[in-house]
This record gives C-alpha cells, structure tokens and sequence, in this order.
C-alpha cells in the first residue's frame, strides 16, 4: 500500500482517489501520526497544505522515518518542506502561481516523468516556491514561471513536485501517479472491488466465529453494502432491522423491506411512526428535531436489540471520508448542522462494532455493491438524509404535512425518472414552507402551502450547485403538484448554491 501523509490540503482524499484508482490501496495519516513502516507500505505521499513553511508552526515532519528507505512524493507543500528541511529556501512566489502551466521537461529519464509529453498541462496552486534547491537535488521539469516544477534528490527515489497530479486540470496527472505508485514503488494493482469482498468476506467470517451481528439499515447504500457483506460471512446470524420513523419517502418502507427480504437478508421492518411523531411534537427548531429523532431511533433500536439473544456485535455502513483523521490548521470548525448519524450510538449497548466498510470511498462502495449483484436501484439512489422528511418540514411536523410532502415529493422524484433526469443530479427533494399564499382554482380563492424544490449536482455534498432543470421538465412538475395535491397551491424552484446556502433548508 501507499501511505499519504496529510498535511490539510483540501486535495489530499483527491490523491488518494487517484491512487485508489490505479487499484493500489493507500491510507491517509495525519503528518503528526505517522505510522511504524511496515513491510507492506511501498512508498510515501506528502501532500499539500494550506499552510506555509516559513511560519513558525507549520506543520512537519521527520523525513529520517521514512526517506532511503522507501520511495517519497512530496506534493506542493510536501515538496517545499523537503527542500527547506534539507537546506534549500522557499519564498513567497513573485510571479502568479495559480492555474494552467506548460511543463518542459528537462530531464527524460527521470522514471517520474515517464510517458508524459513535452509541455502537458500541469495545475499549479501555491503561494510559495522553492527559490534554492539543496545541492543534490536534480530539477527534472520546470515551467514558465516555477523553475523547480519537479526535482529528484540525487541516489534516492525522493520526489517533488509543486504542482498538482491529482486534480483533473493536470491532464497527464493519472500517468505520473501510475510512474510513481506502479513503476517505482513496485505497487501491484490487484487491489479491485472483486478482490475486496473477497478478502473482505474470510476476514469477516474469521472475526465474527459463530456470533450475532445486529445492523440497522436505512435502505441507502452504505449500510445496504455493509449488510451484504456481513450476510456472505455469516449469513443468518445477522440480524437487520430497519425502521419507520414515519419521515421516510411515500412507499419507501414498503419498497425497501420488500427488496431486502429478496436479497434473502435476516430484516425485521419496525412501525415506530407514532413514537417519532410523538417525540416531535411541538418542536420547530431544526437541531431540536434532530435530536428528537436521533434519540428516538436509539430508543427503538435498543429496544429491538435487546429481543435478539446472545446479540455481541453491531453492524455499521461507516465509510472512509468518516472516519478519516482530519487535520485541523486553523482550529476545529464550527459545527453548521448536528448529522446526528455521525456521533454512533450510546456506549450502554455494549457491543463490539464492525464496519467492513471503513476503508472506502462512496464510488468505490457502489463498484462492492456492484460485484455483490445488489439491485442498481439500490446502488444509484440519492443520498437521504437520516432525519428524512423531518427536515424538509420547515417547522412542526404533524402526520398530515408528512402525508403532504410524501405526495409531492414522489411526483418531483417520479418525474426525474420519467424524464431521465434522476441521474444527471445529485440529490434532490422538496420542503414544504410553513407559509400559505393565495390562489385561483376555478372560481374559488385558495389559501395554501407552498412547497420548494430542490436539485443540485455535487461530487460529495460539501458544494452544490442547483440543478439547471429545463423549464418544460418544471412547467409539467409544478402543473402535477398543484392539480393533484390538495393544500398545495404554488411550487418555487430553489436556484441556490451551496455555499452559502446549503442543501437542505433546515
Ligand atoms: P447540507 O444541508 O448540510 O447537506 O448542505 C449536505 C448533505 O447532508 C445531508 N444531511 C444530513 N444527513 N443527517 C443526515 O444523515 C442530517 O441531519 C443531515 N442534514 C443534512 C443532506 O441531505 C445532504 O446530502
């Protein structure tokens, strides 16, 4: 494997999607966390960092751990801190360092550069630059303005480079992490999502003997991967249960316990609807409702675990971006929304945790799925949030707005599929605004809800952009929704993007 080093660069879970990618598998270290070099780590990877190394505090490391003794990239950052750190100096750049470059190169032996052409287009991204290279560091490339574009350090497998390979800006980028990862850390690419389940399936079976394994699904992707998995190792001594919080999709409970008990899992559907609603009554703040729900399903679920004898272990579809060790530069980040599924649950359950899925990345869980044969519709859904339909209720939520909202977010999601459009967006849905305007319905004069679309694309939710849905596609939506669905009278599409605004509304 591939050990990336992170330094906080926005970039790095990019570098090792990029590694991943070459089917290598890598992990990501906080600098100050690095791990004993084992046998099986091939080859090091500095990232970038938002910092500089000529502040006083920037982060560090101790190059002696791991340089001569396996091959090294440092990235931007990752390549300034070794040419400082070994006697060179870095500057603040004089010239814009920032986009597009032209590489020349200068040296077309250098096994880094293997295969890459003259003048490729590289993507630079930093405030500094390295002005004195140390003495034995030989520049391989360079461009207009950075004349250290890529050194080696002379009798090692040591590298740098200050512009970026993983962004998709660096057009010959895959060919340089292929130079590196494959040729010169020796990496073999066997690591494949049949390979995974494959492995991933006997240790299970090692770890979990003959014991119970309780999961609750959700019917997304990650805890539905998770679950088939854990049911190749240990087949019935997995015990699922899904839950009706009364906030999912018009259907969906149905639909999804249907699905799971044809995939032949061990699933027990759970009616709790009256207890969420009952824990939401009266509540109208947004984190208030999270922590209503959140309590709740711990309520159920403890409930339902406790009626499965003999129960040691839980199930969880975490996965890798969660349990990643962040590294904080400018101190912990303020908390916008509690996502109450991240916290885990209560410690008074007792149970020893398994997440077969920690160490992958959301498309690499949908390639598992895939291999498992689980049911594309499952694999290709939108993301849901756990609190569901709780949070697009903008104030309290009663089981008639529910029933309301139900309605017409299958008509909004409905229409998607019908128009094949569900794929070209991300994530889409509807709120229901705690605000009534006043319309026409034949002669009469209605005063009802408005309701709020919402489809954004994104790579992973951190920024969105709102969909731009043709016209004809929303004429027809919004015409559906008012004719058919009654207490609604006026449909608005949501054009914002997130930042500032974010996804959901509450
Ligand atoms: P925001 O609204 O923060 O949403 O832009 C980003 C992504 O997170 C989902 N989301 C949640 N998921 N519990 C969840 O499991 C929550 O409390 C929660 N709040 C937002 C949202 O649907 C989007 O995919």
């Amino acid at each position: 494997q591939i050990l990336i080093l992170d330094f906080g660069s926005q970039y790095t879970q990019l570098i090792a999607r990029r590694v991943r990618e070459l089917n290598v598998y890598c992990e990501i270290h906080p600098y100050n966390n690095f791990p004993e070099l084992t046998p099986n780590i091939k080859g090091v990877i500095l990232s970038g960092s938002p910092c500089s190394v000529r502040d006083e505090n920037s982060p560090s490391v101790d190059l002696g751990k791991f340089r001569g003794i396996v091959p090294v990239l440092g990235v931007c950052y990752g390549a300034q801190l070794m040419a400082s750190v070994l006697g060179g100096d870095v500057k603040p750049s004089q010239f814009r360092e920032y986009g597009r470059a032209r590489l020349e190169i200068n040296d077309a032996d250098s096994s880094l550069l293997t295969g890459i052409s003259d003048s490729s287009q590289v993507w630079m991204s930093h405030g500094d630059t390295i002005v004195r290279e140390p003495e034995n560091f030989r520049i391989i490339a360079s461009t207009e303005s950075v004349r250290v574009a890529a050194f080696k350090i002379e009798d090692e497998l040591t590298y740098g480079i200050q512009f970026h390979p993983e962004v998709t800006h660096t057009t010959e980028g895959k060919t340089l992490m292929q130079n590196f990862v494959v040729n010169i850390c020796g990496c073999s690419q066997d690591w494949t999502a049949e390979s995974f389940v494959e492995q991933t399936v006997q240790h299970l079976r090692q770890r979990l003997g003959n014991d119970r394994v309780v999961m609750a699904l959700s019917g997304g992707v990650d805890s539905t991967v998770a679950a088939t998995l854990v049911h190749q190792a240990i087949g019935p001594n997995l015990f699922c249960i899904f839950v009706d919080n009364g906030l999912l999709r018009k259907d969906e409970f149905e639909e999804v316990l249907h699905s799971y008990q044809d995939m032949g899992l061990n699933i027990k559907g759970v009616d709790a609807k009256e207890h969420f609603y009952k824990a939401l009554a009266g509540l109208t703040d947004p984190e208030a409702k999270r922590k209503a729900i959140g309590k709740s399903f711990i309520d159920i679920f403890d409930q339902e675990a406790h009626l499965i004898e003999e129960v040691k272990w839980l199930g969880q579809g975490t996965i890798y971006p969660d349990v990643i060790e962040s590294v904080s530069i400018n101190g912990p980040s303020a908390t916008i929304k509690s996502h109450h599924n991240v916290g885990g649950l209560p410690d008074f359950m007792k149970l020893k945790i398994v997440e077969p899925l920690n160490t992958l990345f959301k498309d690499e869980v949908r390639a598992v799925g895939k291999t498992l044969g689980i049911d594309p519709k499952i694999l290709g859904r939108h993301p849901f949030p756990g609190p569901g339909l709780a949070i697009r209720i903008l104030g309290e939520i009663t089981p008639e707005k529910v029933a309301i909202l139900q309605q017409v977010d299958a008509i909004f999601i409905g229409g998607l599929r019908k128009w094949n459009l569900y794929e070209d967006v991300w994530q889409a849905g509807v709120m229901l605004l705690p605000v009534q305007s006043v319309g026409v319905m034949g002669d009469e004069r209605t005063y009802e809800s408005v309701v709020a679309l919402r489809a954004v694309t994104s790579i992973d939710g951190m920024t969105a952009d709102w969909a731009h849905l043709p016209y004809v596609f929303l004429a027809e939506v919004s015409n559906e929704i008012i004719n058919r669905v009654k207490g609604v009278n006026r449909v608005v599409y949501d054009i914002s993007s997130k930042p500032p605004a974010t996804i959901e509304w509450e």
